[in-house]
């Protein structure tokens, strides 16, 4: 995945697309580059490896490029290793040429997405004359714009057409045309991109935050659509060339929701934002005491029709499926199965035609969980959505839509939208197993109220930080960590995990308490971290028992209870406390000091909190 930013105006362009630019590196930061145009002289270009700075540094903040009219880019390498030559933007001549030199190509370009018959592509224009300087599919894509704006009328918008007909795979295209200064043009198919516009400005972007600062009127482009924009207008086109009218959206939410605010990491700052989260996530849908599933176009009838629920979703949405599963098949009594994506998309899954399909997303542009979307739509299987991003292709595609509300979320690690995708997924089996008669008006109104409590016992678990801050910092050399619990415990212990691997890069695993004397309990050695997780009263004794085990083999032992759970203490070398609450709802505590643990790690090994290495916030290649 990649960041795109483009602008047309009166004003400077560099410096804008710079800005956009670092409102995008959580999507990739291996290298930028930017392209500006002045009136009618050719572009110039300059691109560097690595992150944004060394880009700013380069060209003084963007004052060394005049022109205002350009396009930039942020990096995550797909096809190509990440090095200057094969960052963007690309142009459609034989030869890149140096920094600052003026572009005499006819076509310019950044992109996001992948080009899946980028081979056989380069090969039909190699056959015409074409030569490749880059190991890019982006490169091919330009060329092969090129090709078709020459072998035709000179048409940008037939040129591209073509172009789309022709590709294969998902992209986002921002492309300048040395014949037609002051425009931009753009393509977009399975890759998230909006268009700004202002008084006499326009702009164009991968994500809100880029232009957040400049506008808050957004048009969101279609799928397979294009647009042509100038300075203060944009106009849609489909793919046979017809003008399509679209009306624009007012972001709601400020700039600095997007911005640190005072915080050392985005992710620490979206730690803090969960109890906000949460609560904003049950007013969406709780009115007057009750659950309103009909606004996410789940009436009463229909959710008592419903045979069986398949969640699907990759990464941390995954994991606040398994949550779900247990929650909802503990609650509603109705069989729920869970699935990775990128595994559903391929193995043609067997679904129930009275079943419902959830897919869960943050960004709402996970490729695999949009394709698994699709397949159940084919399927002709109703489909609901959990997404935050408003907008998104999945929000977009899905039969109905439960957004949550986390705001925006730039750590590539997720912590806010994890807590409010469980909240989505609590909801929905309170109301289920209400309508199904699962659970009487007491319990049902018992459980909303304790929902309630969610956000002050975050808060609570909050002010303690510093305690697993300093047991982090004793852990800063640890080699592996095994997370163990049972049910929901096993659960949260798989989100635990991930959070401690991506971003401090010690390997972990997450272990069913119970699985583990199958085979992985022999990587136990004298002071290796387990951490157990035992909220659900039913289990404790027998993930203590696990952990006990796991003490007999030198491991050092965490324990992850509920206050009262005092005895622990006579088992664990390290204990942490969180709020007593349902327990059905424990994962939205218990996953708190999981987070805090990996953000330290992180920090205690010095690493980039927010933007780990070889990841990107959203997944939208396969
Ligand atoms: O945007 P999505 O929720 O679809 O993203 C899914 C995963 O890529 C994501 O949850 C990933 O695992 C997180 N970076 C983990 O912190």
């Amino acid at each position: 995945m990649c960041g795109i930013v483009g602008f047309v105006g009166k004003k400077q362009a560099a410096p804008i697309l710079l800005d956009g630019l670092s409102k995008l590196e959580y999507r990739g930061y291996d290298s930028a580059g930017i392209a500006v145009r002045n009136g009618d002289e050719p572009a110039k270009i300059v691109k560097s490896k690595g992150r944004l700075k060394i880009l700013s540094e380069k060209t003084d903040s963007g004052n060394a490029l005049i022109g205002t009219c350009g396009i930039g880019h942020t990096r995550w390498a797909t096809h190509g290793e990440p090095s200057t030559v094969n960052s963007h933007p690309h142009i459609s001549g034989n030869c890149m040429g140096t920094d600052f030199g003026e572009v005499e190509s006819e076509v310019i370009g950044v992109h996001n997405g992948i080009i899946e018959n980028f081979k056989e592509l380069k090969g039909k224009l190699l056959k015409h004359g074409y030569t490749f300087y880059s190991q890019t599919d982006t490169e091919v894509v330009i060329k092969l714009v090129d090709y078709y704006y020459k072998k035709y009328t000179h048409d940008p918008q037939e040129a591209i057409a073509k172009t789309m007909v022709r590709v294969r795979g998902s992209y986002a295209l921002c492309l300048m045309f040395k014949s037609c200064p002051g425009e931009i043009w753009v393509a977009r198919k399975d890759s998230p991109m909006i268009i700004g516009i202002s008084e006499g400005e326009t702009y164009v972007a991968s994500d809100v935050p880029a232009i957040l600062n400049y506008t808050r009127n957004v048009y969101y482009i279609g799928n397979l659509e294009m647009a042509r924009l100038t300075a203060g207008k944009v106009s849609f086109f489909n793919l046979d060339g017809d003008e399509i009218d679209k009306k624009s959206t007012e972001i709601k939410w400020n700039a600095e929701s997007a911005e640190k605010n005072g915080y050392e990491h985005f992710m620490m700052k979206e730690i803090h934002e969960q109890p906000k989260a949460v609560q904003d996530t049950l007013n969406s849908l709780v009115k007057d005491g009750k659950i309103d599933l009909d606004s996410i176009g789940l009436s009463d009838e229909e959710i008592k029709s419903i045979s069986q629920i398949c969640m699907v979703a990759c990464g941390s949405a995954y994991h606040t499926c398994v949550v779900t599963q247990y929650v909802m098949e503990s609650m509603a009594k109705i069989p729920v199965r869970v699935e990775i994506a990128s595994e559903f998309r391929y193995r043609g899954p067997v679904l129930d035609k009275n079943g419902l399909v959830i897919v869960v997303s943050q960004s709402g542009e996970t490729a695999d969980t949009l394709a698994a979307l699709r397949l159940a739509k084919e399927k002709g299987i109703k489909t609901l959505a959990i997404v935050n991003v408003v907008g998104s292709s999945i929000a977009r595609e899905a039969d109905n839509v439960f957004y949550t509300l986390a705001g925006p979320e730039i750590a590539v690690a997720t912590t806010k939208a994890y807590s409010t995708q469980l909240i989505a997924g609590y909801l929905l089996a309170v109301q289920f197993a209400f309508v199904r008669n699962e659970i009487d008006s007491e319990y049902y109104a018992g459980l909303i109220n304790e929902l309630y409590t969610i956000p002050q016992k975050i808060e609570k678990i909050l002010e303690d930080k510093e305690r697993i801050q300093w047991f982090v910092a004793k852990q800063a050399n640890a080699k592996d960590v095994f997370f163990i619990g049972r049910g929901i415990d096993y659960a949260v212990c798989l989100e635990g995990s991930l959070k401690m691997k991506e971003i401090s890069y010690v390997h972990s695993e997450a272990y069913a308490a119970g699985e583990l004397k199958h085979g992985t309990i022999s990587l136990i050695e004298e002071g290796t971290l387990v951490i157990g997780v035992l909220t659900q009263s039913g289990l404790y004794e027998k993930t203590v028992s696990n952990m006990v085990e796991c003490k007999s083999r030198g491991g050092y032992l965490m324990g992850l209870t509920s206050y009262g759970h005092y005895e622990i203490e006579d088992t664990a070398d390290f204990t942490v406390y969180i709020p007593k609450t349902d327990e059905h709802f424990s994962a939205s505590l218990s996953v708190i000091p999981l987070q805090l643990m990996g953000y330290y790690l992180s920090v205690s090994r010095g690493l980039d909190v927010d933007k780990p290495r070889n990841l990107a916030k959203s997944v939208t290649v396969e």
